[in-house]
């Protein structure tokens, strides 16, 4: 298997820091690429805070994180990533974006460098039909926070070779992650699961069995989740899950995927959940209440 000394990660937002920075703290150059000097600033102060919050939890010594920070350079330019040999994409979840992106890349890397998505939704044999390497397309879907989830979704594409398969589960294991195998299908084993849940919490809400409290009050301390399915929708974004509710509904047409019509009005009134402050919550304050939502 050719090893990997260097790694690529385009996209430097709520996934692309947390695959960068667990890169760099596993050992790996790695090159990060935002498409400006502000979302570059941004992307490298999460990591910042995501490393300084590891030591301050003792899961991390300074002198780690510090060697974590020397190893990570950013850049505005596809180019800089020319010499890596795993590239790893998570800007935004949207086809045409992805496959544009891996085209550029195709046309500047060496045939080694290995090209995987962290889409959660879209076609991993899509993107790769598009490339001259499709054998070296894959999908490693990472979960949010990257730093704590232990799960990556190795996928393999119709196209994707056996060896580039099996360095993308290597990888995932020297980055101290579990990987699982996954087909490419949309929304791979978690989301397939998880995004109907998701959705049905929505559905609970519009035809008032619950309030958005009680409802995750129920499911967390009932099940034992960690979160209630509204301050996890909070978390994974309002929009991001909109979009990902849309791919899977196109794909399956069945209802169950079908986003409720309150997330899309959500998301088109800004309420994208943590990130943008309101969401079923709204975290402007010091604790998070519940949002008003027109209800
Ligand atoms: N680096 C390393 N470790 C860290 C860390 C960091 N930056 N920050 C926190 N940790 C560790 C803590 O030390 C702690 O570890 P221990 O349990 O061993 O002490 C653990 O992570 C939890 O941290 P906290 O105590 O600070 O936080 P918490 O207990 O409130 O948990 C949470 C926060 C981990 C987010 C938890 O609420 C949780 O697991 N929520 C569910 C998250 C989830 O479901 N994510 C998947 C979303 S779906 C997705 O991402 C895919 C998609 O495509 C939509």
């Amino acid at each position: 298997m050719e090893p990997i000394r260097k790694v690529g990660v385009v996209g430097c937002g709520l996934m692309g820091s947390g695959i960068a920075e667990v890169s760099a703290a596993s050992g790996y150059p790695t090159v990060v690429r935002e498409l400006n000097d502000e979302l570059v600033a941004r992307g490298r102060a999460a990591i910042e805070r995501s490393l300084a919050r590891a030591v301050e939890k003792g899961k991390r010594t300074p002198e780690e994180r510090d060697a974590a920070l020397a190893r990570l350079a950013f850049t505005t330019r596809l180019e800089d990533l020319r010499d890596c040999d795993l590239i790893v994409e998570a800007v935004v979840e949207d086809l045409a974006t992805k496959t544009e992106l891996f085209r550029t890349l195709d046309a500047l890397c060496p045939p080694r460098t290995a090209f995987a998505s962290n889409t959660s939704s879209l076609c991993i044999t899509e993107m790769a039909a598009r490339t001259n390497r499709p054998d070296r397309v894959l999908g490693l879907h990472f979960f949010n926070p990257v730093p704590v989830m232990k799960l990556v979704e190795v996928v393999r594409g119709v196209l994707t070779s056996d060896e580039t398969f099996e360095r993308g589960m290597a990888f995932a294991r020297s980055l101290g992650k579990e990987p699982v195998v996954c087909r490419d299908t949309t929304g791979f084993l978690v989301n397939r699961l998880l995004v109907p849940y998701m959705l049905d919490a929505v559905r609970a809400l519009e035809s008032g069995l619950g309030t958005v409290t009680d409802i995750d009050k129920a499911m967390q301390l009932g099940c034992g989740h960690p979160m209630g399915p509204f301050t996890l929708l909070d978390f994974v974004g309002i929009d991001t899950t909109y979009r990902i509710a849309e791919i899977m509904f196109q794909e399956y047409r069945e209802p169950r995927f079908a986003p409720p019509p309150l997330l899309k009005r959500m998301v088109l009134a800004g309420f994208h959940g943590r990130k943008s402050k309101r969401g079923f919550y709204d975290y402007s304050g010091e604790t998070p209440v519940p949002a008003r939502l027109g209800l």
